[in-house]
């Protein structure tokens, strides 16, 4: 009778904490990850003993190496964007969390799991799939979706009665809800919920305005090596290290930002606030050196199967067959994809201006409109020209 709760050390999930040891008279095991969402751990510790939780059930983890590493760069290889735009900064933590949440459950012996996610969102879906991907068997509890502390008020009026400190800025309503780890942070809710109302100022954490940003702009090149960004400007960075100084790049410029409505699974429409300074970056930096090193073929495929791999993302299913099947065949492309990128980044946006490659299929004899010497015959595009235009001309006669 032991449960393992992904912990942050917040207001909800410490109170949590405690409606579980209540309700179901049970050991519950803290669990919480440093995914680099730039918060002090050691506060959940110490919430975690004072709650009663014994010393040899607190976990406080550093994920930070294996979330860039096995996650977001796998992710990158792929150009993953959910709905044209949204780099799944969220979406793609929730496995990880969910599959050390699973170990930890081994180890203590414990037989349920439990997470703080609401019965609205993604999130629950994200961390249930995962469970029970890993261990069928698992008992999944959402407090969410069972307790009756359906108000913030109520909340509050919980921790209270359960020594559970309150902060002043919780006391009121919460303007907004946040989620942050390396790739990105998330801003949900409250004062965000009119989708015609501009996002306020202090709702940004972690990129200057991009009006404020600086009037020159920065050239930093990106090396890659099959499909992995592993230097910044010619210095070699583990994945952590590397989008951390990706970060702080994209934080000075302003880049990254992204006001979007998007289709949650569970089905309604929601608004958020996305601020993914160093994924930005990443994320164009590889199609850079894709732009040289993919041959067409494979790039429009990689393209079109895009969209279906964010959406296991987004939907949950990193656990699956069928996103192991989409990742074998992206990595299986990114083989060549190795060279280096150069961008600029000026108020609010990366350019690429550069991309060479020691694998790159772009010949300048081949597409020059200078003399080529012989390397391309224009003649032999009247044949193609005329064999692809011929069932145009056959239905144009037909239709005329
Ligand atoms: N809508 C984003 C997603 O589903 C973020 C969800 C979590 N963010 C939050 N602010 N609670 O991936
Ligand atoms: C939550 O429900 O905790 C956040 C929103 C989401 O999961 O989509």
């Amino acid at each position: 009778n032991r449960v393992v709760l992904a912990y942050s050390g917040g207001l909800d999930t410490s109170v949590i904490l405690k409606w579980l040891q209540q309700t179901y008279q049970c050991e519950v095991v803290t669990f919480t990850a440093d995914l680099g969402q730039g918060e002090e751990l050691e506060p959940a510790r110490r919430k975690a003993e004072m709650a009663g939780v014994k010393p040899e059930h607190i976990f406080i983890d550093d994920l930070r190496e294996e979330f860039v590493g096995d996650f977001v760069y796998p992710m990158m290889r792929a150009n993953a964007l959910y709905e044209g735009l949204y780099l799944l900064g969220t979406s793609i933590a929730r496995p990880l969390i969910a599959k050390r949440q699973i170990e930890i459950a081994r180890q203590v012996n414990a037989d349920a799991v439990s997470h703080g996610a609401t019965g609205k969102g993604n999130d629950q879906v994200r961390f249930e799939l995962g469970y029970y991907a890993l261990a069928p068997d698992i008992k999944v509890i959402a407090p969410w979706r069972e307790w009756d502390l359906t108000s913030r008020t109520r909340l509050i009026e919980f921790a209270e009665a359960h020594q559970i400190p309150v902060s002043k800025d919780k006391r009121g309503e919460a303007p907004f809800s946040t989620d942050a780890n390396l790739l990105h942070t998330s801003s949900e809710g409250k004062v965000l919920e009119d989708p015609w109302e501009e996002v306020p100022d202090y709702v940004f954490s972690r990129t200057v305005n991009p009006e404020d940003a600086p009037d020159t702009p920065e050239i930093i090149t990106i090396d890659f090596e099959r499909g992995d960004a592993v230097a910044i400007n010619g210095e070699g960075l583990s994945p952590a290290s590397l989008l951390t100084k990706l970060n702080e790049l994209g934080r000075v410029h302003g880049i990254g930002r992204l006001d979007l409505v998007e289709n949650r699974f569970v089905g309604m429409k929601s608004r958020g606030m996305y601020e993914t300074p160093g994924g930005t970056i990443l994320h164009l930096a590889h199609r850079g050196i894709e732009q040289v090193t993919l041959d067409r073929g494979a790039a429009h495929l990689k393209d079109e199967l895009m969209p279906r791999y964010a959406e296991l993302i987004y939907n949950g299913f990193w656990f699956s067959p069928e996103r192991e099947m989409l990742q074998a065949a992206i990595d299986h492309s990114q083989e060549k994809v190795t060279g280096t990128v150069r961008l600029k980044l000026y108020k609010g946006a990366a350019h690429i201006i550069g991309r060479k490659s020691p694998y790159s299929l772009y010949s300048e004899k081949v597409v020059t409109f200078e003399d080529d010497q012989g390397a391309y015959d224009q003649r032999d595009a009247e044949g193609f020209i005329k064999l692809n235009a011929l069932r145009l001309r056959l239905l144009g006669r037909r239709d005329r």
